[in-house]
């Protein structure tokens, strides 16, 4: 079937299903551009909660697609490829030894230890007694199941300054979690994980990238290096991003995450110039959604997700507190 078609194809069965595609805006083009809704991991796990529909056919990642399953039971949550899914999410366990090194992409070598990785979310409480834990929403819905409170990329420092006291455990994204501890007098204890994409660039390639176009203004994703926000312009997430260049009177930006946002990016803003921060910012997980597979998963009903009663209704509380926000 030629792409015309299956897009043709697409838009009958959603009506017929009282479907709705979201997209994140790391999704290939053609995704995007099929997607009643594109937007970051905050933006999603609104929408998904607020929207009229039957099925949400999520183009991401599995946790994203959990989230809209913890959040609208009632609907059916469908994720075109279940192989989707995110290495730094699904390290952390909640008890019990990780999954091997190999399994995980980026790590070659034993990472510099800030909390051990090796230890799971009960052992850190349990050298931490007490302690709230706030996880990135890049996590399982088990994680988020035994945790005090969510955070997005958008919203990590506002989450840690409504939590009381002085200190706080952030799980699993070591980089966002030095970012928030140095946005906050709290002390921010984080664990060792990293998002492969973002991890791999350093300062030098924020210099060389600021060299070849010394005109732009460089916009930089919590998920990158400390080393690396310091250098940037602007530290947001995806869609902060895509505020950030609209409203921003400069025309040229270096985008410091997934290229996937490239496309928006100069979707709206026809008169702007950007730049990928690296060219290799490909995150494979989300590139494995296709058209092929939106249609597939709406025809056959294939690919649900469902998380079960006993984890979500108290993954639901961790999320409910930072939507309240
Ligand atoms: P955003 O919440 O900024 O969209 O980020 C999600 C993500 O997976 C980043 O790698
Ligand atoms: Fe996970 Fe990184 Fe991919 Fe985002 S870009 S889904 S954090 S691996």
């Amino acid at each position: 079937m030629s792409d015309a078609g299956i897009i043709e194809e697409i838009l009958r069965l959603k009506k017929e299903r009282r479907a709705i595609i979201i997209a994140h805006n790391y999704q290939r083009e053609e995704v995007q551009e099929i997607a009643d809704f594109t937007g970051d991991s905050l933006e999603l796990s609104r929408t998904a909660s607020t929207i009229d529909c039957s099925v949400i056919v999520f183009c991401g990642v599995n946790f994203m697609a959990e989230s809209a399953s913890i959040l609208s039971p009632e609907k059916t949550v469908l994720l075109p490829e279940l192989g989707a899914c995110c290495p730094m999410a699904d390290l952390i366990r909640v008890s019990g030894p990780r999954k091997p090194w190999e399994s995980y992409p980026g790590y070659k070598e034993q990472p510099k230890l800030i909390f051990p990785i090796d230890y799971s979310l009960n052992d850190i409480k349990k050298a931490y007694p007490g302690v709230p834990v706030v996880a990135y929403v890049n996590t399982t819905a088990e994680i988020k199941a035994n945790v005090d409170i969510c955070c997005t990329s958008a919203n990590v420092v506002k989450v840690i300054e409504s939590i009381p006291g002085d200190e706080v455990i952030c799980v699993p994204d070591k980089n966002l979690s030095m970012w928030a501890q140095k946005n906050t007098k709290k002390k921010v204890i984080a664990w060792d994980g990293f998002c492969h994409v973002h991890d791999r660039i350093r300062r030098e390639d924020a210099l060389r990238a600021r060299e070849e176009h010394p005109n732009a203004l460089l916009m930089a994703h919590p998920e990158c290096r400390l080393e690396v926000l310091e250098v940037a312009d602007h530290v947001t997430s995806t869609s902060g991003m895509l505020r950030y260049a609209k409203s921003s009177p400069h025309n040229e930006f270096i985008v410091g995450t997934e290229t996937g946002l490239m496309y928006r990016l100069k979707k709206e803003n026809p008169g702007k110039i950007f730049h990928p921060l690296r060219k290799d910012m490909v995150c494979p997980n989300m590139k494995k959604t296709t058209l092929q597979s939106v249609l597939r998963a709406l025809k056959e009903n294939v690919n649900v997700v469902k998380v079960p009663e006993d984890i979500r209704v108290p993954a639901k509380r961790a999320l409910d507190r930072m939507l309240a926000l």
